[in-house]
């Protein structure tokens, strides 16, 4: 591999490998290898290798070039060999799977495909140390699931196609197979489409360069080549040169297309697919217009002649559907097919894509709405609301990728966020990727179906390539162990180590990844149980100030439980009140002697969660008669990223009952509290 060269260490820790034999060996490999046998003698890629390969043609020529680049030093003819052969493998069933048998003077890597010789071969370049040696002895290996992906979204900000190249280095290198690229929607098209070229003369430009600028903005497209426009798009020749390229690594690209939604800059260049024909008006495309199939179907004709991949992506996510019910042409579409609802009628445009896609033999995937109204026969579904549609779609016969937003939303924070860059969802860090497992909760038959697992880096708020790279790495490392390695027997704080290997390696190469040995952590408040005086005691809830059940941070008992929150309110610390602000009364017991009452808040507009604009705080001895001890007034002011305030009250009182109540400020939306901590 060009882009991940070795350089002049190798971290050597106690191996968590089977069967180590005599010495302890270095087992840094990056997703964990299934078996191995090391023995203490080494072989050395000295140049004095010669190398053969028993593959087809094609493999052979893919895997003779990516040795050439490789730090492996191989010679025309040397006394020692490294031979890889084409075979099948006892004991191994994927055909990406591979046996690597390694003495002093033959490395023999025996795999079912040229991929499994691949990530042989990666393995074999992670397990190089500084002088180009590696363990001798056995290693067998295969992967968990066929599908290991990485989601790149290139509309909200468009990357070039060496930028894609250098992720595809890197993530065939940690053995991923998949590079699913969102090439469309409302903030630009990005792929040349030859009958509709307003696609990329209009559609994939735009006003601002930003797309944070450009969405709370004035939202327009721009012609090419005007000095307004901002964006891009790869040609037709480009996206052959990144198939081949991935290809070339054994990574698949698949394309997405976005529809029936997210697709503004469709709909503004050809306006007449939409149900009013307004430019700047609609997402939606038309359902009831035949003009929409003949360009959708003219569009995935000319997708399918770049990409060789069985999958073609249609989105499916998040149609508003609003014009749909107002639509004479979607109206009259669902008289005559007998559709009960716009959900049935978004079914009834992605069945069509389907058919289309299937008659040319390839097979639709899309985001888990389109299990909405019916699932399309054939169809794989991309779990991303949470595991509920993967299950939905497993449990009707369907295959899944899974992608929940909790684990695999690369654009969230990976650190607490005051260290952090803006970022869009929560806390997500490393470790709460790794604790990921695909197939919790299912059965034998459901598990079966579950295709793969797949990390989605959204670029909304992420312009540059730098940081995109800084999101994706190590959090995509999770992913390719989740997607290389049965979950039993795996560490965090093994993980880890090797993580920052990886991690370290990365930067050496260039890659701009995320300090995972400098990490900040979690908030200090949530790493351990707290003892106040109303710890456990019971908390009546005002009848119109209810906690929301989605939030319910474990109910009744959430807010005197002793566990406050960590970085995000969607850790089931936090609990959630949206119809109200917070309206409490803690009972404690007897009456007792009060130094303070306080809470925690957070702030985070763009999901809308918000301080409260007032916090009072009285006290009682009877739980009838209250004083108010303390009324706190909040101005709360829109800003980005991520605070906490503490609310409270510091004196001296008696008092068995404690009211604590938090009023919402005029941007309602939520507010989230995690513990009133009294003392
Ligand atoms: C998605 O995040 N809208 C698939």
């Amino acid at each position: 591999m060009k882009r991940i060269v070795y350089s002049a260490f190798v971290i050597f820790f106690v191996c968590a490998c089977a069967h180590v034999e005599e010495t302890i060996t270095t087992c840094d490999v990056l997703p964990m290898i299934k078996s191995a046998e090391f023995k203490s003698k080494r072989f050395a890629f000295d140049g004095d290798v010669a190398l053969s390969i028993n593959a087809g043609d094609e493999d052979t020529r893919i895997l003779t070039g990516f040795i050439a680049e490789s730090p492996l030093e191989i010679a025309q003819e040397g006394n020692k060999s490294l031979h890889l052969e084409v075979a099948p493998i006892e004991g191994i069933t994927s055909p990406e799977g591979y046996r690597i048998e390694a003495t002093a003077d033959k490395v023999t890597i025996t795999a079912g495909s040229g991929a499994g010789l691949f990530y042989g071969l990666q393995t074999v370049i992670q397990l190089l140390d500084a002088e180009g040696t590696i363990p001798t002895g056995t290693i067998t290996d295969e992967p968990e699931f066929a599908y290991r992906g990485l989601m790149l979204d290139v509309s909200r900000h468009f990357f070039g196609k060496e930028f894609v190249k250098k992720q595809i280095d890197a993530i065939a290198h940690f053995k991923m197979n998949r590079l699913h690229l969102h090439l469309t929607d409302a903030a630009g098209w990005r792929i040349e489409i030859k009958k509709y070229p307003r696609l990329t003369k209009f559609a994939a430009w735009r006003s601002q360069a930003l797309w944070k600028e450009w969405w709370f903005g004035d939202r327009l497209y721009a012609e090419e080549g005007s000095p307004e426009a901002h964006g891009g798009y790869y040609t037709q020749d480009d996206i052959r040169e990144l198939v081949k390229y991935a290809a070339d690594r054994y990574v698949t690209i698949i394309p997405e297309i976005e529809m029936p939604a997210h697709s503004e800059e469709v709909l503004t260049a050809y306006p007449e697919l939409s149900c009013t024909h307004e430019p700047y008006k609609q997402a939606d495309f038309c359902v009831g217009n035949e003009k929409v199939y003949e360009f959708l179907e003219n569009v995935l004709a000319e997708v399918i002649e770049l990409f060789p991949s069985e999958y073609i992506h249609i989105g499916g996510d998040e149609a508003g559907k609003s014009s749909w019910p107002s639509c004479p042409l979607c109206q009259k579409r669902m008289k005559e097919e007998g559709l009960s609802d716009v959900n049935e009628l978004q079914s009834y445009l992605i069945e069509r894509i389907e058919k289309f896609l299937n008659s040319k033999g390839r097979q639709i995937i899309g985001w888990d709405e389109i299990l909405e109204g019916g699932l399309a026969p054939n169809a794989t579904v991309m779990s991303w609301r949470g595991t509920e549609g993967g299950l939905a779609a497993v449990n009707s016969g369907h295959k899944a990728v899974m992608t929940p937003g909790g684990y695999c939303y690369l654009d969230s924070y990976q650190d607490a966020p005051h260290t952090q860059p803006m970022a869009f969802g929560p806390y997500m860090p490393l470790q709460k990727v790794y604790s990921y497992d695909p197939r919790e909760g299912l059965n034998e038959e459901q598990a079966k179906l579950i295709y793969g697992i797949q990390g989605n880096l959204w670029v909304e708020y992420i312009p540059t390539e730098e940081m995109v790279e800084y999101m994706i790495y190590p959090r995509i490392l999770a992913i390719a162990e989740i997607g290389w390695r049965n979950p039993a027997g795996r560490d965090y704080d093994e993980f880890r180590q090797r993580a920052i290997t990886a991690v370290n390696r990365l930067r050496d190469n260039g890659y701009n990844a995320f300090d995972l040995e400098n990490e900040f952590g979690q908030r200090k408040e949530a790493q351990q149980t707290n003892e106040h005086l109303a710890k456990g005691c019971p908390v009546a809830y005002a009848e119109n100030a209810p906690f929301n059940e989605k939030y319910n941070a474990g109910g009744e008992t959430a807010l005197t439980d002793g566990v406050h929150g960590g970085w995000t309110y969607t850790d089931e610390k936090w609990q959630g009140f949206i119809r109200s602000g917070v309206d409490v009364v803690i009972d404690l017991g007897s009456e007792k002697e009060i130094n303070s009452v306080a809470a925690d808040f957070m702030q985070m507009c763009i999901p809308d969660v918000w301080m409260p604009a007032e916090v009072i705080i009285s006290l009682s001895s009877d739980g009838e008669a209250f004083t108010e001890v303390a009324r706190i007034a909040h101005e709360v002011v829109r800003d980005e990223g991520l605070s906490f305030k503490n609310f409270g009250w510091s004196g001296n009182a008696k008092a068995r009952y404690v009211k604590y109540q938090a009023n919402r400020g005029p941007q309602r939306g939520w507010l989230f509290t995690d513990e009133i901590v009294i003392k």
